[in-house]
């Protein structure tokens, strides 16, 4: 936590720096807040031909993430052409930009979505660090910010902006739900907790230990890896081996999940110590790349292809027809983010109105999570699933093997 408010200092002063800087694009700011700039014609609710809005969809195309922000952005696109390019029945131009691998990318990215572009409203964003340091961006401009990933903890806070939702899960939540059952599965022997060395790698690991230790778990050690930098794993999983762990929990995600499980199996870890952590670590293209190094891995999360409601079976169907592959809960949140400003945006333009009409929306019932809805932090209050890599035919897949307590 004073990590993330360490964070939070630091990124106001390189936003107020950056806002001295950029004087000239203030009136630009103000104008994009009242919501008119981003809209060719059409008011609130006028009916018929609503107009055109503009919003941007802020992901990685390139680094550890990039296979993340395909996802996010074919869900994205998914929503749009289900429903004739239309949100609120508004004809959306869609901006994409590329979040990079963090806020050193993602924040000039984010601003020139603001500030350049004005869009009505900013979906997307991956990385922790990043969503952080877009909190001010937004807040100060008035401009809805639908966080579809990055799980930062404070970002629905109570140091939360009214400008911020969420359609994913916090770091704190999605391990918080699996500490107990971790504890309860390795029966007394120690586990040994990795996830890389930022943000987001921090609160996961500390969420997990919150309710893993308070259930009777302990700990062999605990290692943060460099993020973004780390191709061989082996050191790390030697100090693993030493440690006399019986089991390791662990947040990686994108390519260094790949990297992280195929080298646990190298390494002769798999099958002798349980791999836990949150979904992430065995999700989507991850889990086709990692192949059978990534059997019997067990996670958490409010996603899988697996689940049986009415809902997902139809999204899965639709994005397998569209894309080739399977959706993955980045897509499914991402997918979610396009129907909150869909049901928003028939209400409202932009700005503070825009902000509201996304806290008015009440539950998603065609999520194909299954329904929920955004708590009183503008965060999802949704259950989670106990996930385990098997074979099905020739694929792999998380098969849901029960629901976790919340
Ligand atoms: C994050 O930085 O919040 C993050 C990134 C990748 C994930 C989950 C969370 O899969």
């Amino acid at each position: 936590m004073e990590k993330a408010m360490d964070m939070f200092r630091h990124v106001r002063h390189t936003w107020s720096a950056i806002s001295v800087v950029a004087g000239a694009s203030v009136l630009l700011l103000a104008a994009s807040a009242c919501g008119e700039s981003s809209l060719s014609s059409g008011g609130a609710d006028g009916g018929g031909d609503k107009g055109s809005v503009k919003l941007g969809l802020l992901v990685p195309l390139s680094g550890v993430y990039a296979p993340l922000g395909r996802d996010m952005r074919n869900g994205f696109e998914l929503y749009l052409a289900q429903h004739g390019n239309k949100l609120g029945g508004k004809t959306v131009e869609l901006v994409v930009a590329d979040e990079g691998g963090g806020p050193d990318t993602g924040l000039p990215a984010g601003q020139k979505l603001v500030t350049r572009d004005q869009v009505a409203a900013v979906a997307g964003v991956v990385n922790s660090a990043t969503a952080i340091s877009l909190r001010d961006v937004v807040d100060d401009a008035k401009v809805p910010l639908i966080v579809a990933n990055a799980g930062a903890n404070a970002i629905t806070g109570a140091k939360g902006s009214p400008y911020v939702y969420r359609t994913s899960f916090s770091n704190a939540a999605v391990n918080e739900a699996f500490g107990a059952t971790v504890a309860k599965e390795v029966a007394g022997g120690k586990v040994y907790a990795m996830a890389p060395d930022y943000l987001a790698g921090q609160e996961q690991i500390a969420g997990f230990k919150k309710t893993f230790l308070a259930a009777g778990g302990r700990l062999a050690g605990e290692q943060y890896t460099p993020f973004g930098k780390t191709q061989d794993f082996q050191p790390y999983l030697s100090a693993v081996r030493r440690s006399g762990a019986k089991a390791v929990y662990a947040f990686y995600s994108g390519a260094e999940a790949v990297s992280f499980v195929k080298q646990y199996a190298q390494f002769g870890l798999a099958g002798r110590l349980p791999l836990y952590g949150p979904g992430f670590l065995t999700e989507g293209s991850v889990l086709a790349a990692q192949g059978d190094a990534a059997l019997g891995v067990r996670t958490s999360l409010h996603y899988s292809t697996e689940l049986d409601n009415p809902a997902n079976k139809k999204f899965v169907a639709d994005y397998t027809a569209k894309y080739g592959s399977s959706p993955t809960v980045f897509s499914v949140q991402s997918w979610d983010a396009a129907t909150a400003l869909d049901k928003a945006l028939a209400k409202a333009s932009g700005g503070a109105e825009l902000a509201k009409a996304l806290g008015e929306i009440g539950a998603f019932e065609d999520s194909p999570r299954g329904p929920w809805r955004f708590g009183p932090n503008r965060g999802p209050d949704q259950p989670f699933y106990q996930r385990e890599v098997r074979k099905q035919g020739a694929g792999l897949i998380n098969a849901v093997v029960g629901e976790l307590a919340a």
